[in-house]
């Protein structure tokens, strides 16, 4: 059986998780967050006390695995449901980091497509369209204008306890974008054949909007999903 697969690639805070998480509820999908992945990685980085831009060997002590528990998805380091942890900012900068060790992507690579190889699915992620998925039936590429994705993730952060400034968020997110776009190894860039979406004037049903009529016109078109 053929399975589906729209690839949903962009920087920080372009509303990719949330939006890509209710269209694949929406087409009935698996949502796959291949960045938990990363992270995942980076939490184990930093707890013990190894230089994320510096991961050698570390692919070998560590197992990464996701799974689904009421249609919920969960990651796990080592057997430990670690989904909650990753998601501090200081993990954000680890997984950023540990995401250019080519060591890194190779072992999460096999996870990403076995996922796409057994679901219809919507995964995110910064190469999906590109390096992960380079066949995915659908592929979009989501952005936004760097002030207004730093201020949804320090709307975000905030709503959550996490004491920041929206200074402090916009300068991570810059820095995070250039890691992210310039690392030799597969970097962030738009895939030839996506669809570009920007979320900069639009809120979060119409950004789920506009991908689902994305979806949808792509199947039509190609008449084959
Ligand atoms: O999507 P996110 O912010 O949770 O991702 C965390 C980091 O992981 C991000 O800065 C870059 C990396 N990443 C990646 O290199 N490739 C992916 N497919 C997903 C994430």
């Amino acid at each position: 059986m053929k399975f589906i697969s729209v690839a949903i690639d962009g920087p920080v805070g372009a509303g990719k998780s949330t939006a890509a998480r209710e269209c694949a509820k929406r087409l009935g999908f698996v949502y796959c967050d291949t960045g938990a992945l990363y992270r995942a990685v980076g939490l184990y980085c930093v707890r013990n006390g190894i230089d994320p831009k510096n991961p050698s060997g570390c692919t070998e002590r560590i197992k990464v695995e996701i799974s689904l528990i009421d249609g919920v998805q969960h990651v796990f380091l080592n057997g430990e449901d670690v989904s909650e942890d990753i998601r501090l900012p200081e993990i954000s900068m680890a997984a950023s980091a540990v995401s250019a060790a080519a060591e890194v992507r190779k072992a999460l690579l096999g996870i990403q497509r076995d996922i796409a190889a057994n679901n219809n699915v919507v995964m995110d992620g910064r190469d999906i369209g590109t390096v992960v998925l380079p066949n995915a039936d659908v592929k979009v590429f989501l952005t936004a204008k760097p002030e207004i994705r730093a201020k949804r993730r320090y709307d975000e952060l905030v709503k959550k306890g996490v004491e920041t400034t929206f200074e402090e968020v916009l300068r991570d997110l810059n820095e995070r974008d250039y890691n992210d776009s310039h690392r030799a190894e597969a970097p962030l860039k738009q895939a030839e054949d996506a669809v570009l979406a920007d979320t900069s004037e639009l809120d979060f049903e119409q950004s789920v909007e506009l991908i689902c009529r994305i979806v949808n016109n792509v199947r039509e078109r190609r008449n084959v999903l």
